[in-house]
């Protein structure tokens, strides 16, 4: 059998979408519609890969290259170099082939991110299963067909052609079987044909969908399927992934914000069902946005509003939310995080996080430790079973095992021109209100009392203490504040008190 190609079609302006970012480079669930694409491609292990870039290339080269490094795939760049229409593309993609390429070319867009490789396979099977066939298209039936381009079939139910929303004649507005923009073509029809097309056309573009009428007009068969029959297909053989979408949105394309939207919520929604299927419980899956890179132990309750981003990695029963972002976050098992906001941080199994925690990237908690609630930390490492529970900064630290910073506390991390690192051993307590103004060294065992300065080494074993006797001004309030509420309070009291010692028989 002769190689097969992938062709992914990525050179359009995406108008439609109103934004400075290429179309293409936009994300559903945390990954570009580009990566979502390449990868449903690359998942085929076919010959070639082509990706056709053209409209801000500037950008979506780098990004292509990326994805390739990142996937270990050679991908081959077209240049499109004028956006002139999906035929030119076409046309653009075929010139990254080896030259006499006359394999089979399925031929996809970036801005049907959903489509995957499941369905790309039953698609290439649809097509050799029909001799001859120019050209194999994946249609679909939305509930809304506008903007699709419409298949249209003559009197013996044979497609005859594929005609754009711009370009509909009357009676074709309410045609519903519509053309998904994925095809598996004959490599010698796709190049003869694409040389071929005009523009004559409601756009003024080269329409690759103009293939199909061509196709027709030199008495070639053209075969459309459905990604229902596909699907189907897929799982009959086994090869539907858990977390694929289904039906129409596996072939929805994305040409605006709303469509944008939607199709991330259905990606969202079958990565939320695959994890719940896997032993997650999660209480509220209309606002547990999770993407494709996480993983979730068995028995994890995850709450309302949580979003598992990155490369984030939670075990087993844990409890997540409500309210929590983790990004490239690590949780050991049975951790518990409470309304928190983290990113790149490790948190140790059985640890225990907020409500309301800041981990900037870099902290790092061990084994049953605490980061509690109103604390941010930053490339700080905290030890086995050492706790910071209250309203404190931790940036640039390491604290030992089995220690415990008292409420209120600040590593003075910052001089105003360089970063500084402190040092706290295991087993030390802090006062409250303790300020570790860094670079500095806090021993094994050592203390401080509250409201302590930290600006030399503290020894192990040591009590740190700087403060003051305090003088306490009598009746300074009654003098210097005369009338006011404070005043009159502490006048009673001080009655009360004059009373209250008094011997009783007076
Ligand atoms: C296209 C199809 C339409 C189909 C729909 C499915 C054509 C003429 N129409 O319409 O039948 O129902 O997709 O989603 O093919 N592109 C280039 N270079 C260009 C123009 C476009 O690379 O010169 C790329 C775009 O980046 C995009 C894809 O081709 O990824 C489709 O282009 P778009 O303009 O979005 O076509 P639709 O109007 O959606
Ligand atoms: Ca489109």
């Amino acid at each position: 059998m002769s190689e097969t190609a992938v062709v992914i079609l990525a050179a359009g302006a995406g108008t439609r979408m109103r934004s400075k970012t290429a179309k293409v480079l936009h994300r559903v669930g945390g990954r570009t519609m580009l990566e979502h694409t390449i990868r449903a491609a690359c998942d085929l292990a076919p010959g070639h890969v082509v990706v056709v870039v053209g409209h801000q290339r500037e950008e979506v080269i780098p990004v292509v290259e990326q994805i390739g490094e990142q996937l270990g795939q050679d991908l081959v760049i077209a240049v499109q170099d004028e956006q002139l229409g999906t035929g030119h593309a076409a046309a653009c993609g075929l010139s990254g082939l080896p030259d006499g390429f006359d394999g089979d070319v399925l031929l996809t867009a970036a801005d049907v991110p959903l489509l995957n490789s499941d369905v790309l396979r039953e698609l290439h099977n649809a097509h050799l299963a029909t001799n001859e066939t120019a050209v194999t298209i994946l249609t679909f039936r939305p509930e809304n067909p506008f903007g699709y381009g419409r298949i249209t079939r003559d009197a013996s139910g044979d497609v005859d052609a594929i005609v754009e929303q711009k370009d509909l004649q009357t009676g074709q507005h309410e045609i519903n079987e519509v053309n998904s923009g994925v095809y598996a073509f004959d490599a010698a029809h796709l190049r003869s044909a694409t040389a071929n097309l005009n523009t004559d056309n409601a756009q003024g573009e080269l329409y690759l969908t103009d293939v199909v009428a061509i196709a027709r007009s030199e008495a070639r068969h053209v075969h459309a399927v459905e990604i229902n029959t596909l699907i189907t297909a897929a799982k009959t053989a086994g090869a539907w992934a858990d977390a694929n979408v289904t039906g129409d949105m596996c072939v929805a394309g994305v040409n605006d914000r709303a469509q944008l939207s939607a199709v991330s919520r259905a990606y969202n929604d079958a990565i939320v069902a695959s994890h719940m299927r896997a032993g997650v419980t999660i209480e509220d899956p209309a606002t547990t946005w999770i993407e494709a890179g996480v993983t979730i132990g068995p028995d994890t309750l995850i709450y309302p509003n949580v979003q598992l981003r990155g490369t984030t990695a939670i075990g087993e029963a844990c409890e997540i939310g409500p309210d929590t972002t983790l990004t490239n976050v690590t949780v050991g098992t049975a951790a518990v995080v409470i309304r928190t906001h983290g990113t790149d941080a490790e948190l140790g199994a059985g640890s225990t996080i907020g409500p309301f925690a800041y981990l900037r990237p870099g902290t790092k908690l061990g084994v049953k430790g605490k980061i509690g609630t109103f604390v941010e930390t930053k490339n700080a490492t905290i030890g086995d079973n050492s706790k910071v529970p209250h309203l404190t900064y931790v940036g640039d630290a390491t604290i030992g095992e089995h220690s415990n910073i008292g409420a209120s506390s600040v590593f003075v991390n910052y001089d105003g021109i360089t970063k500084h690192h402190t040092t706290v051993g295991s087993h030390v307590r802090t006062g409250s209100d303790t300020m570790f103004v860094a670079p500095v060294d806090v021993g094994d065992g050592a203390f401080s009392g509250a409201g302590t300065v930290i600006r030399r080494n503290v020894p192990p074993g040591a009590l740190a203490v700087m403060a003051g006797q305090q003088r306490n001004i009598e009746n300074w309030v009654m003098r210097y504040r005369p009338d006011s509420a404070a005043a009159k309070a502490a006048q009673a009291a001080q009655e009360k008190r004059a009373a209250e010692s008094a011997p009783a028989d007076e």
